[in-house]
């Protein structure tokens, strides 16, 4: 059958992608700064938000978005790490299989990085809990490098370039391949929803809203005493 090219990332699976990317990459810009405590804070509620989303269109979600469709499979990530080397790399029109396992890496370790952050944040345990946070970031910091190496590389070696393709969706298949609709109303309501949190509607930290930038009442006491 004739190669072509199709819609392969709905666009629910693109926003929840750039959005969980760039507010991990600005809670981990702005972590140590007192001043930024608020914004370093909702970027991290972002990023948990963004992965509970994603936890549900994993099941609800369009064909190469479930997670059905990109399964941890140990087996396959050595059949397809072996073909790399080979004339002939095994071409995935979704998820490749080693890049599934890292995706599932990342999931986890924003989970654990935001809630290890949400307790330490309430205060709910010492410096134990500060340093485990940060073990947790720096953790997902080397998944991520590992991530975005294996794009580049599997860009190159499928001639592909795969990040375009998490921008518009498309990739190249077979037309039976392609799914059908990129489902903006569904990505429509997770950017309102984003927009809500940052406007400060959802209280999410103790001034409620980041666009302010005041210093909170926390970072006010620490800063007195
Ligand atoms: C410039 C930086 C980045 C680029 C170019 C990039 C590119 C991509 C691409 C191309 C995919 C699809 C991979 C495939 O074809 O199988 C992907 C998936 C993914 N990336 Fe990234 N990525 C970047 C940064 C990040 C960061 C910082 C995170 C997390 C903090 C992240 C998390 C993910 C996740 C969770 C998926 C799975 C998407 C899904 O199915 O929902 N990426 N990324």
């Amino acid at each position: 059958m004739n190669r072509t090219t199709i819609l392969v990332w709905d666009a629910p699976t693109r926003v929840f992608h750039w959005v969980l990317a760039l507010s991990f990459t600005g809670a981990f810009l702005t972590a140590e700064s007192e001043r930024l405590r608020d914004v370093h804070v909702v970027l991290g509620y972002t990023a948990l938000a963004m992965i509970a989303f994603r936890v549900i269109w994993g099941l609800v979600g369009s064909r190469y978005a479930r997670f059905r469709s990109f399964a941890v499979a140990p087996r396959a990530v050595l059949a397809y790490l072996k073909s790399l080397l080979g004339p002939r790399p095994q071409h995935s029109v979704g998820h490749n299989p080693a890049g599934s396992i890292v995706i599932y890496a990342i999931l986890l370790l924003g989970v654990l990085t935001a809630v290890s952050g949400y307790a330490n944040y309430n205060d709910l345990g010492g410096k134990w809990l500060e340093e485990l946070h940060e073990g947790f970031a720096n953790a997902m910091l080397a998944v991520v490098f590992v991530h975005v190496g294996g794009v580049i590389v599997a860009s190159l070696l499928h001639r592909e370039n795969l990040a375009r393709a998490m921008v518009t969706g498309y990739k190249s298949g077979t037309p039976a391949e392609g799914i059908r609709s990129a489902r903006w109303v569904v990505a429509a309501v997770l950017i309102a929803g984003i927009a809500a949190l940052w406007a400060g509607v959802v209280p999410v930290t103790e001034q409620a809203s980041v666009v302010k930038a005041v210093p909170t009442q926390r970072a006010q006491q620490r800063h007195d005493g």
